[in-house]
């Protein structure tokens, strides 16, 4: 069935990130346009490190395979794939206020229900500092407030909107690997791995609990290799580390100029060369 006979024009066209990720790839699309293969020249869409799915809510392929390694953000889409209404309503409650936000980020999410363990991520991602994701050893979420002044906590159009975008998705949390027992031949694959630093100091890698080493951004290469050799299409966003010139060595590769909206220091903000990586 083509996507569009069972989704509204209009709310296609505006679905959108539904919470702010590092990394985002909203304000990159525009330079990404044209090197996506045209709509009805690929077959299934595969977007293993999901995070803000910017690339996802562009693209809006009739069938895709959406995976994160971070289970409660897999959580908030499965939420607003299946239970949208009941997210808004949990949404709803919330409001912007310190004391409110540091009672609510103090919460157990397991005692609460799937509607409002999402609408607790949602909420604490648009008011903390900068829409960072950190969490310590314990894995409780430890960003403080972010004193916005009016910021949007529940965009209802915009969660149907992501909600109908999502309706035909499979989503699962998993390292990216899984994308090798899945994907066939003509298949889209769109990687956004945590980038290899620059340096040493410019690394901003707590997605998760773990980081994603140097050895990582290797098997991820060795992965792009084996998808390349069974006639996939392949995109892959990185850092200009001279590393990652060095595993993609024989594909396309593009220089993208971007702006960092979220970085560790305030005075590494300012456009930098990043690059996209396709084998077609
Ligand atoms: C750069 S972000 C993706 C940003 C996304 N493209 C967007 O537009 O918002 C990288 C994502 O990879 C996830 N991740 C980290 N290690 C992973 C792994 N080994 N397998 C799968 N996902 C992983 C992180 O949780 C994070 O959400």
């Amino acid at each position: 069935m083509n996507q569009s006979s069972f989704l509204p024009p209009i709310e296609k066209s505006r679905a959108g990130p539904v919470v702010k990720w590092a990394g985002g790839k909203k304000a990159l699309i525009a330079q990404f346009a044209p090197h996506f293969p045209a709509p009805g020249t690929y077959r299934r869409y595969f977007e293993p490190f999901l995070g803000g799915a910017a690339v996802f809510f562009y693209l809006q392929p009739e069938r895709s395979f959406l995976f994160d390694l971070n289970a409660q953000l897999i959580e908030v889409y499965h939420v607003i794939r299946d239970d949208v209404e009941g997210l808004i309503a949990a949404l709803k409650v919330h409001r912007n206020a310190p004391d409110y936000f540091y009672e609510i980020r103090a919460q157990n999410p397991v005692e609460l229900r799937p509607a409002e363990r999402a609408a607790r991520f949602i909420f604490l991602n648009r008011t903390c500092y900068n829409g960072l994701y950190r969490v310590n050893r314990q894995g409780q979420f430890n960003v403080p407030f972010g004193r916005y002044k009016n910021p949007t906590i529940c965009d209802e159009p915009g969660l149907r909107a992501a909600s109908a975008a999502l309706q035909n998705a499979h989503l699962e949390v998993a390292d990216f690997e899984i994308v090798l027992s899945l994907a066939e031949p003509g298949d889209l694959i769109y990687f956004d791995p945590p980038y290899e630093p620059l340096s040493l100091t410019s690394s901003f890698t707590s997605y998760t609990s773990n980081g994603f080493s140097s050895d990582d951004q290797r098997r991820l290469a060795a992965t792009y290799r084996t998808l390349d050799s069974r006639g996939c299409l392949l995109m892959l966003s990185n850092s200009s580390a001279p590393l990652i010139y060095d595993l993609y060595s024989g594909f396309h590769i593009h220089e993208i100029s971007a702006r960092r909206a979220i970085n560790s220091k305030p005075d590494g903000r300012g456009a930098i060369t990043e690059l996209l990586i396709t084998n077609f």
